[in-house]
């Protein structure tokens, strides 16, 4: 039967067995950006549309389409839910003169929206990990950046993950290779794509972007940015190259790698998963040193990338992975009028340990509660009935050893319980 209310296509509930893996992922993204000193800032999710026109760029996909905007009926301002968070982070930054005492580095995480068409890795409301780095201009910062997300798969047990890297140069350097490109896809033009036809001379470099089978082979013979760079720019990449190669990071230079969002400069970069179809892309960024001026702040270089997590999530999903930390140390199996009161007591009693508890409340058959005890995950199952009450004793199980089961006195069970996980150890 159809449901009276259903979420929105493209927006979806997170469900407690996959929220689960996002607490898993969160708990080692956070831990990994503590360990590089990037601090974590709350950003609006709603935020005046002139900011995203401003900073994304007017003919990339996010603002000529995908965009949730609408002007606000009380006092007519035009406002948009974020499709990204890098631009209201600038937004911040100047606002609250955060780099008024030098360089800052900086990490946001939360919902965006873009009205994208839906497929598998592709939604309407994501979320994103973001961190950006205000104030350094040499390629450490992006080096560290990149380092810092070999590091995140690595302890999250992702393998097949790509590291795909180019320089897009200065504006200045980009005039130049623009009226190439534009002469080269002129002599094309017959290869070109309506999308291709439409872009040609507003932002012809994302036509280098394009997936359709039929212009690739035209696509690769293009002109290549990479050989078009000012010696400043080409240094600074190859000195990020050097150092990802000092740290044995392997790496593919794409150079038809321009991300979708007009604010980069020189360094780009996407981390590519093969396991997820053609949304493989689990986290992409790059150099930014020209937003914050254009944006009213003063000329700051910067880079940034952010992590979908949804994306992260199907990967952690696909290698079965579970989040042992948030599961239950024990649960109380209770049989009876005498036995209820006691177990309730006991599950206080073991938090106030600071062991984590799920008490069974709903009163079932035994085979009911031990079923749920079963699937909840816990290490132990605690089981009182009248005679154990009247014993003064409780049975001890150990779930995932089918069989171990033990009368404890009532008296010993913490330090029995702790004993048998191995808590404070
Ligand atoms: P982006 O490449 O547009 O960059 O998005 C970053 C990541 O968000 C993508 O690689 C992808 O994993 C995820 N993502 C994007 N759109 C969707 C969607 N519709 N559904 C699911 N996941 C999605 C940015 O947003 C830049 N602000 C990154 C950045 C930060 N650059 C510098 N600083």
């Amino acid at each position: 039967m159809a449901k009276k209310f259903q979420t929105l296509k493209g927006f979806y509930d997170v469900l407690p067995d996959r929220q689960r893996l996002w607490r898993y992922f969160e708990d080692k993204t956070l831990t990994i950006l503590d360990q590089y000193y990037y601090q974590e800032i709350g950003l609006p999710i709603v935020e005046p549309t002139s900011l995203f026109v401003e900073s994304v760029g007017l003919d990339t996909d996010i603002v000529e389409k995908e965009m949730y905007s609408w002007e606000d009926s009380l006092n007519k301002d035009k406002l948009t839910l974020r499709p990204e968070g890098t631009a209201g982070c600038v937004r911040a930054i100047i606002e609250n003169s955060l780099t008024y005492n030098g360089p800052v580095k900086l990490f946001y995480r939360g919902a965006m929206f873009r009205h994208e068409n839906v497929q598998k890795g592709r939604q309407r409301q994501f979320h994103q990990i973001g961190v950006e780095a205000f104030g350094f201009e040499q390629p450490e910062s992006d080096a560290e950046q990149i380092l810092l997300l070999a590091r995140l798969w690595e302890s999250l047990g992702l393998k097949d993950v790509n590291l795909e890297i180019n320089s897009i140069g200065d504006p200045c350097d980009r005039k130049v290779y623009r009226e190439k490109l534009i002469a080269y896809f002129e002599d094309n033009k017959e290869i070109l794509d309506d999308d291709a036809l439409r872009r040609l001379y507003e932002n012809p470099l994302r036509i280098l972007d394009s997936k359709n089978k039929e212009m690739q082979s035209m696509l690769n013979s293009a002109p290549k940015l990479i050989d078009y760079l000012s010696e400043s720019a080409s240094n600074h990449f190859k000195r990020l190259c050097n150092i990802l190669k000092e740290h044995n990071l392997k790496f593919t230079i794409n150079t038809r790698l321009v991300r979708g969002l007009d604010y980069y400069n020189r360094t780009v970069f996407e981390w590519v998963s093969n396991d997820l179809g053609s949304q493989g892309t689990i986290a992409g960024g790059g150099r930014y040193d020209y937003l914050v001026e254009k944006i009213g702040g003063n000329k700051t270089p910067a880079c940034g990338f952010a992590i979908g997590v949804e994306r992260v999530i199907l990967l952690l999903e696909n290698l079965n992975k579970d989040n042992e930390n948030i599961l239950p140390h024990v649960y109380i199996v209770n049989l009876g009028d005498s036995a209820r009161p006691v177990a309730f007591k006991i599950s206080e009693k073991l938090r106030d340990e600071g062991l984590k508890v799920a008490l069974n409340m709903e009163g079932s058959s035994f085979k009911s509660q031990m079923k749920k005890a079963d699937k909840s995950g816990a290490r132990l199952a605690l089981i009182i009935g009248d005679n154990e009450v009247g014993n003064k004793i409780i049975q001890v199980k150990l779930i995932r050893n089918e069989g171990l089961q033990q009368a404890v006195n009532i008296k010993d069970i913490i330090p029995y319980i702790k004993e048998k996980i191995n808590f404070d150890k």
